[in-house]
This record gives C-alpha cells, structure tokens and sequence, in this order.
C-alpha cells in the first residue's frame, strides 16, 4: 500500500473524513447514511442521545465532543430551585461499576433558561431537559419555566430518585401531567426516566 500511504500522510491535515474516504472508499460516510429515528413527535439525526446527568448541561463536553453531531441530548436534572448537592465523595468504583451519590446538584430551572439555553440555541442538536421535584406542583412550575423558553425539544420527567433520603424513589402520588393546561408546545416530547426498582403501580391521571 506504498502509494495510499503516501497520500494519506499528506492528507491527514484535511481531516479525518478525507483520510477514511481514501483507506476505505467503498464504505459510505456518515453523512451519506440516514441514521435519523422518530420518537414522537421528536426527530432526531441519529439514535445518539447522551442519558441525563451523564453529560451535563451539554456546554461542558462542547470541546471534546462536537455537539453538532449527536442525535441530541438530555440535561442534568433541573429542579424549581438550584440545589448544592451531595458532599464528596459522590462517586465510588465497586467491582462491578460504580457508585454515585450526585445528590440532584443543578443550577435551577431558571438559571438554566437564563445562562445555559442561549447558548445551547448555536447548536443544531436536540436538547431535552430533565425535570424533577418533590411535589406535582414542582413539576409543573419547572415546566411551566421552560414553556417559556426556546430551544428545547422535549422533556424527560424524572420520577426516580434513587439517592433522596425520601425513601428510593419519589414518584409523587399521581404521574406529573405530561404538560401544564395550556400548554403551548404539544409538539415537544416528553419521556420518563423510570427507577430501576420496580414502582408501586401509578394509577393514570383521570
Ligand atoms: C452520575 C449520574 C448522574 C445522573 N443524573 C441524573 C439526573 O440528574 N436525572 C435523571 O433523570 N437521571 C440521571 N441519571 C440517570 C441516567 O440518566 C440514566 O438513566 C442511567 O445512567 C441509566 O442508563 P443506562 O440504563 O443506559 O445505564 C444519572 C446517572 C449518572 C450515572
């Protein structure tokens, strides 16, 4: 392979698409494939979609991975109010994984629309924030927050709490309402992030 070699050095500059394209021509680029998948109402470029507190507010990963690309992502859960979270150690390997104990650390709904979500909008990537609380009220008011602002592409409503002391989860008595009445985005999705402990059963709301 003298001569590809060759020419592969010289073009290693244009980056990494061109070097693929030389060694493997027959493979086609991503660009080319659709990868897109609907969920919902939602469509995303690819099936990519970062877990919620896995990946931040997404700003902070900007610089290793291009944001751009990624089906979309979903936010570190955001809470009516900012909250300070566990002390340290938050995390612990074990044999078989690790640990963690983050505590729901956030910076608020309402400094996440303020500070985050501005620019978040430079991206062409779906962002999905996460909401939790600890009463139906305190969804409905985060929600109500982020029906305000622009940029999002859905909701992932966390009914989960493993690491709160109230007791392993925190669903609240009925299901949160999907969106507050009058709603002005229906189109946006909206997801559950379930406890991996079996829940008592959630009656639907009437
Ligand atoms: C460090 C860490 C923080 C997380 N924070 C949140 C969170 O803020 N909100 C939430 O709904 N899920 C949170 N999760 C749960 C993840 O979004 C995801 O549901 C979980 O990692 C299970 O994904 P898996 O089934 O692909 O392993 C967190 C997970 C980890 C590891």
């Amino acid at each position: 392979m003298g001569q590809p070699e060759i020419e592969t050095t010289e073009k290693l500059s244009e980056g990494p698409q061109t070097v693929r394209a030389i060694l493997f021509p027959e493979v086609s680029s991503a660009g080319a494939v659709d990868l897109s998948v609907k969920i919902g109402a939602l469509r995303l470029r690819n099936p990519i979609l970062a877990a919620s507190g896995t990946f931040g507010y997404g700003l902070e990963f900007a610089h290793l991975v291009d944001l751009n690309r990624l089906g979309g992502f979903v936010t570190k859960g955001l809470s009516r109010e900012p909250i300070e979270g566990a002390p340290a150690p938050r995390l612990y390997p074990t044999p078989s994984g690790m640990l963690n104990a983050v505590g729901l650390q956030n910076v608020g709904v309402r400094a996440f629309v303020a500070e985050k979500l501005p620019v978040l909008r430079n991206f062409d990537t779906a962002v999905i924030a996460n909401v939790f609380g600890y009463t139906l009220e305190d969804y409905v008011e985060v929600i109500r927050v982020l029906e305000d602002a622009e940029g999002l592409a859905g909701y992932e409503l966390n009914i989960s709490c493993p690491n709160v002391k109230k007791g392993g989860m925190q669903p609240p008595e009925k299901p949160p309402p999907s969106a507050p009445s009058g709603s002005s985005s229906p189109h946006l999705l909206q997801t559950l992030d379930l406890s991996p402990v079996p829940p008592r059963r959630l009656e639907p709301t009437p």
